[in-house]
């Protein structure tokens, strides 16, 4: 079956935006096997690594440009001190990880194996700091250590254990969750917590903070009305939103065996982000209408019931062709939003959650929501073309979503790309796409899907979804007519 869709491309809009790279930002919180097991192996481990990080994970996200990396949770990072983490391994204290399946961890990866792992990776590191269980001292001392050039106490003992040069650490992070796991706080009072916590936190010229607040879970607008009310701009570079497309909190169902009914309200909370970002974007207008707030939504990802016989505080979940959609989805929004959203973190990177990645000993495997992400990366610092959509329904039962969605952009050497979803598991979308003020001679895509919605990558079967060369879009002039199968991700490229 075959239904239509048409997009209008303004290739020369009257103000650039910028699709921020950072938009394409990961996560990776101390949960399950992220951290520990997942990146970080140990340099006695018989898998290739670099100072016990995974070689192979590292090349895998370099290819995706992986933009910047939040560490070190979540929640995680509310009951996290850092200075239990740094200095001879040997020497560091255990702590127990009570988030997330109260498992006894050593410490071994601290500030020093995050930040030069970023180095490795060409990633921005996002520090989360702990406020709900931490004090605004040792904040503003984790600040000095990592980002202090001359002598002082912290930078001392930074040099002492090894690291001569500040990392100048941008992202910062001021709690988590705080209406949750970051200490079930109300909006009034973490804002006044947020301005004493960044009052403290020593900034320079040299390396000027980025400060983030702890955003709102998914539709509470309130949250971040107090926090643009209560905290003073110039201490606010961010104001997070987190939003997961879960089916049900109590009855999230299985990541690989599920219905179309169930696909389709995932697809429904995927869509949610949609209606979420321009809601609180319209509340950030009013007291920001310039637009120098960014709005940065560091949790964001797919989350079903953990794999069967696996400990249900590791979070760990296959990845199928429903994942690869809802990043499709999430991050043409994303990229459509991105004159307010400059930030936005998948949760999570390595094995837990909506994973890019999976390992299994010395196997490591790339998901389908990995390969959208690859062939989204075109669009990281390429200035936003604005779109107009009109798109058929996917109709399941007496309920409808847009089966449609889209965006484009043109990259510094000339190029342009839109990507494009089809939600729809049973239609064939005929697109029509006119490119008002561009001129090109040669279009060439890239496609993902699968003969069937529950495919996965397994470690028997890792290539099962990869993406392929897609030649099926056709260029007359400024028009394009291409056919998008069902359930799939196309990108293409004109020149
Ligand atoms: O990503 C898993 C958890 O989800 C994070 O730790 C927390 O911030 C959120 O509730």
């Amino acid at each position: 079956n075959a239904q239509q869709a048409t997009v209008m491309v303004n290739a020369s809009p009257g103000s650039a935006t910028t699709i921020s790279k950072h938009i394409y930002g990961h996560f990776a919180e101390h949960l399950g096997r992220c951290i520990y097991g997942g990146f970080y192996v140990g340099d006695t481990s018989k898998i290739p690594n670099t100072a016990g990080v995974r070689n192979d994970i590292v090349e895998a996200l370099k290819k995706l440009q992986i933009p910047n990396l939040r560490w070190p949770g979540g929640c995680f990072a509310d009951t996290y001190h850092w200075k239990d983490g740094v200095g001879p391994k040997d020497k560091r204290p255990s702590i127990v990880n009570t988030n997330w399946g109260n498992v006894t961890e050593d410490n071994s990866f601290g500030t020093h194996d995050f930040l030069n792992m970023c180095k490795l990776l060409n990633a921005d590191p996002y520090i989360s700091g702990n406020v709900g269980s931490g004090t605004a001292q040792e904040l503003a001392d984790w600040v000095q250590y990592t980002n202090f050039e001359n002598k002082s106490p912290m930078s001392d003992w930074r040099r002492q254990n090894g690291q001569d040069q500040p990392w100048n650490v941008k992202f910062w992070g001021i709690g988590n969750e705080a209406w949750g796991c970051g200490g079930n706080m109300t909006a009034e009072y973490y804002a006044n917590e947020y301005r004493k916590f960044a009052t403290f936190m020593p900034n320079s010229a040299k390396a000027p903070l980025y400060r983030i607040a702890s955003g709102a879970s998914g539709a509470d607008y309130n949250w971040t009305e107090t926090l643009m009310k209560n905290i003073p701009h110039w201490m606010l570079s961010g104001v997070g939103v987190h939003h997961y497309s879960v089916i049900d909190w109590n009855k999230k169902s299985s990541a690989t065996d599920y219905s179309e009914a169930q696909y389709f309200l995932t697809m429904k909370e995927a869509w949610k982000m949609e209606e979420i970002v321009t809601k609180h974007a319209a509340v950030m207008d009013k007291y920001d209408p310039q637009k120098k707030v960014a709005m940065i939504v560091d949790e964001w990802g797919g989350w079903y019931d953990v794999e069967p016989n696996t400990n249900p505080g590791f979070l760990y979940q296959q990845n199928t062709m429903r994942d690869a959609m809802i990043a499709g989805i999430t991050l043409n929004t994303f990229n459509n939003h991105a004159d307010r959203v400059r930030m936005a973190n998948l949760a999570q990177c390595v094995n837990v959650l909506q994973a890019v990645i999976l390992t299994d000993k010395e196997k490591m495997i790339l998901t389908p929501t990995y390969h959208v992400m690859e062939m989204y990366k075109v669009h990281q610092d390429a200035t936003l073309l604005p779109i107009q959509l009109a798109t058929s329904d996917y109709v399941v039962g007496t309920e409808k979503l847009p089966a449609v969605t889209a965006s484009a952009s043109k990259d510094a050497g000339g190029k342009t790309h839109i990507s494009l979803t089809n939600i729809d598991t049973k239609n064939t979308q005929v697109i029509t796409i006119n490119i008002e003020g561009g001129q090109y001679t040669s279009v060439t895509g890239r496609i993902l899907t699968s003969n069937k919605l529950q495919n996965y990558n397994s470690f028997e079967e890792p290539d099962k979804i990869k993406p392929a060369a897609f030649n099926g879009a056709s260029l007359k002039g400024n028009a394009l007519t291409l056919k998008l199968p069902p359930f799939s991700v196309v990108v293409l490229e004109l020149k």
